[in-house]
């Protein structure tokens, strides 16, 4: 795919960030084509017949959970775009946010129109404040043409975007921790279910989806479904940008077909790990997601290839180690981050995550013992599925994999306590 779409300003002179810009270069085609010639229904079952997957992490089909709004309703319908880029790693949507928002805004128009949706928000991660600059002043614009607000392209139209800024939580990013900070509370996660298809924000009907999910709507109305499927494999296609950073030698957004091989992202378009190194360990799909090691990553990064080698693909935020990474300092600052972010809401989280925190900077600062290993395996399975929300699992997930995959990397952090303990056997 030589052609970007998703980050098609990096292609092109015009300057995307402006409507007029956006406008001469095609934009808000799909939206005209999807207000004045599709009926709601065609929209959702064209993006269903795409099989467009959500990019936000647990790649859910976007056009099938729209069909889940109660048909006829009498409550008003709410789409909230998930901006807030929480996960670790992750990079991607902030490219679109800053460089190109029509495409979001377009993607959103065309989302809203087919759910019945009069007012959808963007909810933006706080510390994004040029991302914010740049979508106020894209919302503004397309208020000024008349593609925002009442009557839109002349139909009965009615669509409202507002940006709501967060404070900067990763658990604002969890669906219904995000729908309870719109609502202006504390970003606790809801119980699921209901889902928030039937009760969202406000106690209403809601579909939130992710940045990249909803820019690649427009380009499933304006292209067709046929056309989105001939991109990567048939269960999850599509353009995907692929965040890679750590130990390569051009980290960056690559924008590639889904299914593009782990090993081709890192070696051909990051050119590679750091001179003179040689690959230790990679996270395929931001940093809640399994490690996986040097050798396994002849993989194709899509959702059911990751799944099947016992991963992730998340978010796409690929985290390259080299042979100079420390595994267990590693694991001590992702478990800082889970430790830091958790809600505190459930037990198991609230507690677990600064259980896992506490044993792995005994590790690191050379006072483990070998039962510290087992505790951590054990504090970590007993965090899997007992929550509200499967934070508690992006923060066990890394942890159990990382023993597994790495376990010399463990027992040298144990064996050069040099202390009473005894060895750990290899
Ligand atoms: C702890 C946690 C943090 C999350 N953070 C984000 C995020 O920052 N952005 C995002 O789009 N999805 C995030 N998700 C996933 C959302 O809950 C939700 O599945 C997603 O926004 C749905 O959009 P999609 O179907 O388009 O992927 C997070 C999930 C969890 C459990």
């Amino acid at each position: 795919m030589s052609e970007k779409v998703l980050l098609h300003y990096q292609d092109t002179s015009e300057d995307l960030t402006d409507i007029l810009g956006y406008v001469d270069d095609g934009g808000y085609r799909a939206a005209r084509k999807a207000l004045t010639t599709m009926i709601p229904e065609e929209v959702t079952a064209t993006v269903k017949e795409s099989n467009l997957r959500g990019r936000g992490g647990a790649g859910f089909p976007a056009g099938l959970k729209w069909s889940f709004i109660p048909k006829g309703t009498d409550k008003p319908v709410y789409l909230l775009c998930n901006a807030d880029e929480s996960e670790p790693g992750t990079f991607k949507d902030r490219q679109i946010i800053e460089n190109d928002p029509h495409q979001l805004l377009e993607g959103m128009i065309i989302a809203a129109y087919a759910i019945g949706c009069k007012h959808a928000y963007i909810y933006i991660r706080g510390e994004f404040g040029r991302g914010y600059k740049v979508l106020e002043h894209a919302i503004a614009q397309a208020y000024e043409k008349g593609l925002l607000g009442k009557e839109i392209f002349g139909t009965m139209a009615e669509i409202n975007i507002h940006v709501h800024r967060g404070a900067g939580a990763y658990i604002c990013g969890e669906e219904t921790g995000l729908i309870e900070s719109i609502e202006g509370k504390r970003g606790h996660p809801r119980n699921k279910p209901p889902f928030p298809a039937v009760y969202g924000v406000f106690g209403c009907p809601t579909i939130v989806n992710n940045v990249e999910t909803l820019a690649c709507v427009k380009h499933v109305i304006e292209k067709g479904a046929d056309w989105f499927k001939s991109i990567g494999p048939e269960s999850g296609p599509g353009p995907k940008l692929y965040g890679i950073s750590g130990h390569v030698q051009r980290p960056g957004v690559y924008e590639l077909p889904m299914g593009t091989s782990l090993r081709e992202i890192i070696e051909v378009h990051a050119g590679g790990v750091t001179a003179g190194r040689k690959l230790k360990g990679v996270i395929p799909g931001g940093s809640s997601v399994p490690v996986l090691r040097a050798d396994e990553i002849d993989v194709a990064m899509d959702f059911d290839s990751v799944a099947k080698a016992g991963s992730m693909l998340g978010s796409a935020a690929i985290i390259v180690m080299d042979d100079s990474t420390d595994m267990v300092k590693a694991l001590r600052t992702i478990a800082h981050f889970y430790h830091h972010e958790s809600c505190g809401q459930c037990t198991p989280c609230r507690e677990g995550t600064g259980w896992l925190e506490k044993i792995l900077i005994r590790l690191d600062e050379g006072k483990g013992t070998p039962e510290d290993l087992a505790t951590l395996d054990s504090v970590a399975k007993g965090m899997l599925g007992n929550t509200v929300c499967v934070m508690a699992d992006a923060a066990a997930m890394p942890v159990r994999s990382f023993l597994e995959k790495f376990p010399e990397d463990f027992r040298d952090a144990v064996n050069r306590a040099g202390k009473t303990a005894s060895p750990v056997a290899a």
